[in-house]
């Protein structure tokens, strides 16, 4: 049985489509994959593919694992809500990967899987930046940015509240989304992203220094650029305003947007999360 946590993006997100750094953090949250020899090989569960998914990426495993991988059966659970930016692709990526490596008894370095994750990414998403992978592959709290994943920590405990809004539109719309407002609006996204850029730096100088307040106070500016950027929806801006309203130190969308969830730094990890479950929102706390 293998696990992969799911993940929240902290900074950065499709702005690292374009080169600039992101911060992610694993979650306690996982996708369980078991791998079993079977005379019923492939998925013996429904999972949230689109239409010939589950070959393809049976197929692509095959290549990377070799012939055995079409002998398994693969049973797969997930506590991580689906389509909310909370890296479930990508757990599920790394989590069958893994699963097929402890069924036969091998290993594999963290970057090794991570790059054969990215293969099944890339069926699911097109062509990510590699982020949600690398942070699940690699585990605790990352600074990527294209060709580079660092670990980095915070001398104190980040106090997270995740609330669900609604599953999003998919990853790979959004992104397209953003990729048309660049190639009209070159020069506005840009600056944009350069904001972005420059606030991930500074994020990563406060979790390293502890200086919590500042890290809540950038992630309300990503927020900001964010909702310029078109990715956010009324319904993530009102959980922003219910955490921030309600002693939040900051708020943010977390992932692609255009719907999923939003991530609080809070104080009282238990008392937001209850006053998101009042206004209708499921939602959880944890410590990075
Ligand atoms: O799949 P999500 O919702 O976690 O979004 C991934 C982050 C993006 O920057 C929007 C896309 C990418 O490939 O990095």
């Amino acid at each position: 049985m293998a696990r992969a946590h799911g993940k929240i993006i902290l900074a950065g997100e499709h702005a690292v489509v374009y080169g600039y750094p992101a911060i992610a953090s694993t979650i306690p949250q996982s996708v369980i994959v078991d791998a079993c020899e079977s005379e019923n090989p492939g998925f013996n569960i429904p999972l949230p593919l689109g239409e010939g998914q589950g070959e393809v990426i049976l197929h692509r495993l095959e290549q990377m694992l070799g012939p055995r991988v079409a002998r398994l059966q693969f049973t797969v659970k997930s506590e991580v809500p689906g389509g909310c930016g909370l890296g479930s692709s990508a757990a599920l990526s790394v989590g069958l990967i893994r699963a097929i490596l402890e069924r036969f008894g091998e290993t594999r370095t963290a970057p090794q899987v991570a790059d054969m994750a990215l293969q099944l990414e890339k069926i699911f998403h097109g062509n990510p930046s590699g982020v949600d992978h690398t942070a699940i592959a690699k585990e605790g709290m990352i600074w990527f940015q294209k060709g580079i994943a660092e670990r980095i920590a915070c001398p104190v405990k980040l106090s997270i509240v995740v609330a669900v809004s609604r599953p999003h539109g998919g990853t790979l719309q959004a992104v397209e989304a953003v990729r048309k407002r660049y190639d009209a609006e070159t020069a506005a996204i840009s600056c944009i992203f350069d904001a972005i850029g420059t606030l991930t730096h500074e994020m990563r100088s406060a979790i390293e220094c502890g200086d919590v307040p500042a890290v809540g106070q950038l992630m309300n500016l990503n927020h900001d650029l964010l909702c310029q950027l078109g990715v956010s929806t009324s319904e993530l801006n009102h959980l922003c305003e219910i955490a921030n309203s309600n002693g939040a130190l900051g708020a943010k969308l977390t992932g692609a947007g255009g719907g999923g969830c939003v991530i609080a730094l809070s104080h009282h990890d238990n008392q937001l999360v209850k006053i998101f479950n009042d206004h209708g929102y499921s939602a959880f706390g944890f410590e990075i």
